[in-house]
């Protein structure tokens, strides 16, 4: 599925969902079933000085809470930036989530300058995620934010 049709998708599935916790799922189980390389699909949030995963598809993770200093989570929420790792083994920030992942992204979701909390997407091929992969999930990323500001009281 082309970057395009997937955003569309996604689009219009966080627009119907019922609230923020239906929105997280929907973009997570949307972008699992169309990007054959994207192995693990999860979003964690912001509590605190942690990040807790929320909705995910793939091998259960050990890393439910990752303080903001770890990880390459933590790097990309403190950050505040988009980090895409082509050889997870290679980066002595990463945390294992299972021994057939070979390369990462995490895109964090931004309300203004904070941190509401980030997209993490992990592949078993090296070097999965390239420029196209970065602007469609920094897109998911801001209908994410749009959707947990909204439900915010
Ligand atoms: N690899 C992440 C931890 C999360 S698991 O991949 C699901 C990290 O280094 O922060």
């Amino acid at each position: 599925m082309t970057e395009d049709q997937l955003l569309t998708g996604v689009r219009s599935a966080i627009a119907a969902a019922p609230n923020a916790t239906g929105a997280m799922q929907q973009a997570v189980r949307l972008l699992k079933d169309g990007k054959p390389h994207y192995t693990w699909v999860g979003i964690y949030l912001i509590d605190g000085e942690e990040l807790v995963l929320g909705p995910f598809l793939g091998k259960p993770s050990p890393h439910t809470r990752i303080p903001l200093g770890r990880g390459i989570c933590g790097a990309a929420a403190t950050e505040k930036a988009t980090i895409i790792v082509d050889d997870v083994n290679a980066d002595p920030r990463y945390l294992a989530c299972s021994l057939e992942t070979k390369s990462e992204i995490v895109v964090p979701i931004m309300n203004g300058p904070e941190v509401l909390g980030e997209i993490d997407i992990d592949s078993d091929r090296p070097a999965a995620f390239g420029a196209g992969d970065r602007a469609l999930l920094e897109q998911v990323a801001t209908l994410l934010a749009e959707a947990l500001s909204d439900s915010q009281p």
